[in-house]
């Protein structure tokens, strides 16, 4: 969809620099400026990221938080057999995080989608309801046991069908039901005390999301009415969020219903993070100025809403620099050039995108801090 910049973007290619005369860019790293607002600014980082020197210098710099990108999934940690566990890649980003006195958020011990399951795991099925408890608890307990630093859980990922807001169906759920998502928050509450439990999702803004934003939301109050040990939502953010294709603007219209649909989120107590924030500009423009604009104005629009909950807690980016993007691979654009999903460019450049996340958090109120 091609469409004139609003002032906002153009606000936001000032900002980065992108414009003649525009202001000088504040070199304040996102997490000092999240943190003078009781906030923390993070990033996912993969395998791909660890072994760029450039990239971890970049993320120790702006970074104040992390969260593995896929080492902590079951596919990573358990990938051929039951009972062979390869840690390497999950330690590696651990000892990182510690090096740097980082928070480090985990990511996830559920996540009930069968395509994201081993295959031996989806072979063998898990059995009875009590040995699929026994399977689960016991899993929590050991990947949260190897991990002590990690304070904040993405425990449950994607549980929601997007179609019909229904709990899905998969290896987990057929043999535990509806109860495997209760009984993993149960087993990591057990296991860690102290952390912040999150439920994890991708619903988005628009009308076609409709159906997700009412299963999590369902989802959430029946967890609260049963004094499920949850204390978190976790707002994945990639924009457009949900599976709304192509859509990429953030309406009135759009923001009032997103508005509604996280007030109902916090009064149920919860707190809030942004957990992988990103853009997809499969559909923008390819002009990388204009596209930059467009992205950072979309991020910029989110940021500012969701900073106005004072629940929010934390901002997580899901990569810092276009070089290490999941979307390079997904939804290529058409025109087949390289994606600009992220606040830094592939050759590690602040974007307007950037410019964008450090003026949000600027704007944003002070709220107290985790501790
Ligand atoms: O590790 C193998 C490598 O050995 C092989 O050569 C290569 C060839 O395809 O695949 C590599 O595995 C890939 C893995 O990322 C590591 O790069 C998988 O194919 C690929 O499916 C996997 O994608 C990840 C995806 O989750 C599925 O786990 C993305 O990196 C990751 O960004 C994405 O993250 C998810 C969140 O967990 C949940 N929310 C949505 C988000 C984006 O989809």
């Amino acid at each position: 969809m091609l469409r004139r910049l609003t002032r906002r973007e153009g606000l936001a290619m000032a900002g980065a620099g992108l414009l003649a005369g525009g202001a000088a860019p504040d070199h304040a790293p996102l997490d000092v400026l999240a943190r003078r607002k009781g906030l923390r600014f993070g990033t996912a980082l993969g395998a791909e990221g660890l072994a760029d020197r450039g990239y971890l210098a970049l993320v120790a710099r702006e970074c104040g938080a992390l969260v593995a990108e896929n080492e902590h999934k079951l596919y990573a940690l358990k990938p051929g057999a039951p009972d062979e566990w390869r840690w390497a890649g999950a330690d590696r980003i651990a000892a990182f995080a510690a090096d740097r006195g980082m928070f480090l958020r985990g990511h996830t011990l559920l996540w009930n989608r069968d395509e994201f399951a081993p295959d031996w795991l989806k072979r063998q099925g898990l059995g009875s309801q009590a040995e699929g408890e026994r399977w689960l608890t016991a899993h929590v307990r050991t990947v949260i046991g190897r991990y002590p630093q990690i304070r904040s859980w993405d425990v449950v990922n994607e549980t929601i069908d997007p179609a019909t807001g229904a709990m899905r169906d998969t290896v987990f759920t057929r043999a535990m039901g509806a109860d495997a998502v209760e009984i993993a928050f149960r087993a990591a509450h057990e296991a860690a005390p102290q952390a912040r439990l999150a439920y994890n999702d991708y619903m988005g803004w628009g009308p076609s999301d409709a159906k997700h934003r009412a299963g999590v939301l369902r989802l959430l109050e029946r967890l609260k009415a049963r004094g499920v040990p949850i204390h978190t939502f976790g707002v994945q953010g990639h924009i457009p969020n949900g599976d709304a294709g192509n859509v990429v603007v953030f309406s009135q219209a759009d923001q009032r219903e997103w508005r509604a649909f996280v007030d109902e989120v916090r009064g149920l107590g919860l707190d809030l993070v942004i957990t992988q924030l990103d853009v997809n500009d499969t559909v923008l423009p390819a002009d990388p100025t204009r596209r930059d604009a467009i992205a950072a104005g979309l991020v910029r629009d989110f940021l500012d809403l969701m900073l106005d909950y004072r629940e929010l807690k934390q901002v997580l980016v899901w990569g810092l620099s276009d070089r290490h993007s999941w979307l390079q691979t997904w939804w290529p654009r058409p025109d087949r050039l390289p994606k600009r999903p992220t606040p830094y460019d592939a050759e590690l450049r602040p974007k307007a995108m950037r410019a964008a996340i450090a003026d949000a958090l600027r704007g944003a109120p002070e709220r107290t801090p985790w501790t």
